[in-house]
């Protein structure tokens, strides 16, 4: 696998093929993830657990923290009203767990989206889309009453943006929309080989330090060909979930 990284010489702009890099990609198994890590997640995905309520719609997300939460769901099987999922991914493993999936468009508002995210800040705002799910995860998000955040400590940031902005392309707008973050100093990075589930590319974003969140989700999703970026800062989080040394820390945003 390749990667396109974007760049500017002499006034031009070009997109270069490197070989992938894979520095800031999540561990795909337990095995290859910090066992630590791995442990955090399972416990700040236990505490989302305490979330549900009986006649519940539950939106689920996408990634590697929440994929406990989905392991533990089938205990609450009768209490749920409906299940809808932010990714094929997400609804596969669902499914396998023998839990019936809904489409949104079917059931309405969810009163409770569980998500997991790349970098978290005291604001509650988020970088999400690791996985390349930041399209349905932020309609979920948008629609639910409560997003409740699973995080561990790793993600927690100061300023957000070393962890690489996620952002969903329309195909024929990528090298469009990569010089649009080179004049921000953005380094764009092609995610080659990744089709979304709504059959988009995805541009990782280098390079960013992102001050002011809501300012920036807002500029960038109003640039033709871009279906959204991975900040949820219009949206934040209601509640985080932070696993660290001394267990899990419940948060509430104000
Ligand atoms: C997927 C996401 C995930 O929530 C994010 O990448 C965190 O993943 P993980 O729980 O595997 O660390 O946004 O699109």
């Amino acid at each position: 696998m390749t990667r396109e990284i974007g760049a500017r010489f002499g006034g031009h702009f070009f997109l270069y093929r490197l070989p992938a890099l894979h520095t800031y990609n999540r561990p795909a198994t337990v095995a290859e993830m910090d066992m630590e890590q791995a442990a955090r997640k399972q416990q700040a995905a236990q505490a989302a657990l305490e979330f549900i309520k009986p006649g519940m719609t539950l939106g689920v997300g996408t990634g590697s923290t929440v994929n406990y939460f989905i392991d533990e769901l089938i205990r609450y099987r009768d209490d749920l009203t409906a299940i809808v999922a932010s990714s094929r991914a997400t609804e596969a493993r669902l499914r396998a767990r023998g839990l019936t999936v809904s489409e949104l468009e079917d059931v309405g508002d969810p009163d409770l989206y569980v998500d997991g995210a790349d970098e978290a800040n005291k604001h509650f705002h988020l970088i999400k889309g690791g996985g390349g799910a930041l399209t349905r995860e932020k309609i979920l998000a948008a629609a639910s009453r409560k997003f409740v955040c699973i995080i561990d400590q790793s993600k927690w940031v100061a300023t957000l943006g070393q962890f690489p902005l996620p952002v969903e392309v329309i195909p024929m707008a990528r090298s469009y929309v990569a010089r649009q973050f080179l004049k921000v100093r953005g380094q764009p990075v092609w995610r080659e080989g990744v089709v979304t589930d709504n059959g988009n590319h995805i541009l990782d974003v280098r390079n960013l330090q992102i001050s002011n969140p809501v300012e920036f989700e807002s500029r960038f999703n109003q640039v033709a060909g871009i279906v959204t970026v991975g900040l949820f800062a219009n949206r934040p989080a209601d509640v985080i979930l932070l696993a660290d040394d001394s267990g899990v820390k419940r948060m509430d945003r104000r």
